[in-house]
């Protein structure tokens, strides 16, 4: 049984789409053993408490430095005996040491086809006005292994999505969840769980 901690600040539709896939049994042998969010008011937290899992509400703001607050995660992910961390819209950046500690065991949900449109400063609607702002006409998600870098871990699977002429970057972001996010997430974690991917050095395959 693949046990995931998932890790949020918003308002956690791509959890929504894990926990559904679970139910569904889309997503098998999995369970979500906890949910940690750095917004106290974050919606995600009502949709976990909702489908009743454990939730876990820790800020750095709240710690006198990185080292204390990477410590108090590492102690509540490992004290619920997590397998995968999954990062849906979660907008800390991540300490070296963290990742480093959980390496080949993060993975994030990324709204456009890395390396597009990634790296610093490229979260949330940014992604999206970024692509309107270039006229490319096709965007979409990427799931992949989370290094110390900015989205440069290892892809593990990605979707493309058509950018239409009249898109806003609101439309484009929900076209882009509901094609491609929503999803390859699962898809990608179900794999996992089920032994199917497969990490090396710099690049990760699922295996059909
Ligand atoms: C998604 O677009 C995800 O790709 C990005 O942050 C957003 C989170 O949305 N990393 P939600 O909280 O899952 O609704």
């Amino acid at each position: 049984m693949l046990n995931l901690t998932v890790l949020v600040s918003g308002g956690g539709t791509n959890l929504q789409a894990v926990i559904d896939a679970i139910a569904s049994g889309e997503i098998t042998d999995t369970r979500i053993g906890l949910v940690i969010s750095n917004k106290k008011d974050a919606y995600a937290l009502t949709r976990a408490k909702d489908a009743g899992i454990e939730t876990l509400y820790l800020s750095p703001k709240d710690f006198e430095n990185r080292e204390d607050y990477d410590k108090a995660m590492i102690g509540a992910i490992d004290e619920k005996g997590t397998d995968l961390i999954v990062l849906a819209g979660f907008l800390v950046v991540l300490s070296p040491e963290f990742t480093d500690h959980y390496r080949g065991k993060i993975i994030n949900i990324h709204p456009s086809l890395i390396p597009s449109f990634c790296g610093n400063g490229y979260y949330g609607l940014k992604v999206h006005e970024k692509v309107l702002e270039r006229g490319v006409k096709v965007t979409g998600a990427t799931v992949h292994f989370v290094d110390s870098g900015t989205d440069t871990g290892p892809i593990i699977m990605q979707k493309a999505v058509s950018v239409k002429n009249n898109d806003t970057a609101q439309i484009l972001q929900r076209r882009v969840m509901e094609e491609a996010e929503w999803i390859i997430l699962p898809k990608v974690i179900n794999a996992i769980a089920h032994g199917n991917v497969r990490l090396e050095e710099k690049k990760a395959y699922v295996i059909e």
